[in-house]
């Protein structure tokens, strides 16, 4: 109780001091990544090299949100070169077809899981970009591993979230997701994890000290064979164009293309609040409304248009087009708010918490963005003692046969599950670039809320000029058009903007927290981090 009054006290009233360094830094959601990142900078390490290096430690010390069982996107910039994008996703293991999760559990256990891209995603970007060795940016995770790492609040409110998700299972069903809660914690808290295994032998061989052997064996065994020998050699990590779109100032947006709607959803957002002119109104209930606003046409685009491109048809550039905007734009008006197929393009259908963020900027002003989950807290608990990891309940982010998913996201036809198809995301891994230097790296976890959590801390820090740090404290919304409601915070509340939406006729929903943002800006050589306090994760940096 006193640790969160001591957050509310934080986030609500004293503002938390702004870090600065000079020398590269690393925000993730828990300290000891962020760490792990910093001690490879100090080394001589570049930001992929403190990315990889923080990714591993954050498998060791956030079981429950990411890791060597989940997946992930990552954006890479610098001064000196090209941005890219990395899709390091769970994909569709082969057993998988259109009407599998009719019969299938896209939730919990073996049918749940989907093929394992965090590795590979890793070593790929290591091999491309890093300048230390495969062994030194594994060092410090396997150093984690070996140690008892505190529990803290995010693990128990996690254990918490996820016992309750046990108890919409069938009696009979529960035991093994119980046990493998609590001999996840059990590792954790009393022993070393068991991840040394599974990172030392990577450190030893690579991609093929998972992808095959030993552990890629203990996979199927552990996914009862739904995930197959074959399935785990065959992925592969997509290298992508990100999307590149300017929001004024000389900005421009740097971020993942489908199967992340973040890129699209988010270039939406803040193109039609320029065209509504929202800035006008400042930081206000009006503005907020605004924005309420903007994020159902982009949520409404995202369930009507959104999945795997490599798989189906998505009109990005449709999607941005400017006249599409400024017809969109034209049916907003302040104070009001409509139903809900008035919203983006959608066509009326028939009747019918395990993610991490963190951002590494280094010394030469290379910039890491990198969302990796396994979904829902401690994902499929799919476990093995063995192994260390939670398996990802990856799936579920393909359209459900029940019409939503466990985010109450409605998603179309386009993202029905296919042998090899990725799932449509939320992950919006994201870096602004100002004349084509990188300035601003975020993204965040929390599902849907991703996207509006990533926007309104962007516009805090460019448009209404905040300090990462305070942008970070400040309340936020969230609409993603079906359900047709707004969340607001009920922790971080902000009563003028809540009771403006009550009285023109928003369903207003208080939800614990919406989003939890990590965030890196460099202004004038000054790096600035922050880790969002609703996590508990703490920057690092080099002075
Ligand atoms: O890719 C997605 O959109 C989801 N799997 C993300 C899940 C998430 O952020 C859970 N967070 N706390």
């Amino acid at each position: 109780m006193l640790r969160l009054l001591l957050l509310f006290a934080c986030v609500c009233g004293c503002a938390t001091k702004q870090q600065t360094f000079t020398g590269g830094a690393v925000a993730a959601d828990h300290s000891l990544a962020s760490q792990a990142g910093v001690e490879i900078l100090r080394s001589g390490g570049n930001a992929v090299d403190a990315a990889v290096a923080t990714s591993f430690a954050l498998s060791v010390v956030r079981p429950f949100s990411c890791g060597l069982g989940g997946g992930g996107f990552m954006v890479i910039d610098s001064p000196t070169m090209e941005p890219v994008a990395l899709n390091y996703r769970e994909t569709a293991p082969s057993k998988v077809n259109q009407t599998f999760f009719a019969q299938n559990s896209s939730r919990f256990g073996s049918t749940a899981v989907g093929i394992p891209g965090t590795v590979a995603g890793l070593l790929a970007a290591h091999e491309r970009y890093g300048k230390l060795t495969r062994q030194q940016v594994l060092a410090p995770a396997i150093e984690l591993a070996k140690s008892v790492i505190p529990l803290d609040t995010a693990f128990e409110n996690a254990v918490e979230s996820a016992t309750r998700a046990i108890e919409t299972v069938p009696v009979e069903e529960r035991a093994a997701y119980v046990g493998a809660l609590q001999s996840i914690t059990k590792q954790f808290s009393h022993l070393e994890s068991g991840q040394v295994f599974p990172l030392q032998r990577i450190s030893e061989n690579g991609r093929a000290g998972f992808y095959e052997g030993d552990i890629a064996r203990l996979i199927v065994r552990a996914t009862e064979g739904h995930v197959t020998l074959a399935d785990l050699e065959s992925y592969e990590p997509r290298w992508e164009t990100p999307l590149q779109i300017a929001i004024g100032d000389g900005n421009t947006l740097v971020c993942m293309p489908p199967p992340s709607s973040g890129g699209v959803a988010i270039a939406q957002i803040i193109g039609l609040l320029s065209k509504v002119r929202a800035l006008e109104y400042g930081k206000s209930p009006e503005f907020s409304q605004l924005l309420v606003e903007t994020m159902k046409h982009a949520f409404a685009d995202r369930a009507e248009h959104m999945a795997d491109s490599a798989f189906v048809d998505v009109p990005v550039q449709a999607l941005l087009d400017d006249a599409y905007l400024d017809d969109i734009a034209s049916r907003i008006v302040i104070g009001e708010t409509q139903g809900l197929y008035s919203y983006g393009s959608v066509t009326p259908p028939p009747d019918d918490d395990g993610t991490s963020h963190f951002c590494v900027v280094d010394i030469d002003g290379m910039m890491v963005s990198a969302t990796e989950t396994i979904n829902t807290s401690f994902g499929s608990l799919v476990y093995s003692p063995v192994l260390g990891f939670m398996l990802n309940n990856e799936m579920d982010d393909f359209s459900s046969p029940s019409g939503t998913n466990v985010y109450g996201l409605r998603q179309s036809d386009k993202n029905v599950p296919e042998p090899g198809k990725r799932p449509l995301s939320s992950m919006s891994p994201t870096i602004v670039a100002q004349d084509g230097v990188p300035v601003l790296v975020l993204g965040a976890s929390g599902g849907p809320r991703i996207i509006s959590s990533v926007v309104q801390v962007l516009l805090d820090i460019l448009w209404f000029g905040d300090e990462p740090t305070k942008a970070l404290e400040r309340s936020r919304v969230h609409h993603q058009w079906f359900p047709d409601r707004v969340y607001v915070e009920g922790a971080y509340r902000d009563h003028d903007v809540e009771a403006h939406l009550h009285a023109l006729g928003y369903e207003v929903v208080p939800r614990p927290n919406i989003g939890v943002v990590q965030v890196i800006q460099v202004e004038d050589g000054v790096i600035k981090p922050a880790s969002d306090p609703r996590k508990g994760g703490k920057p690092a940096g080099i002075q």
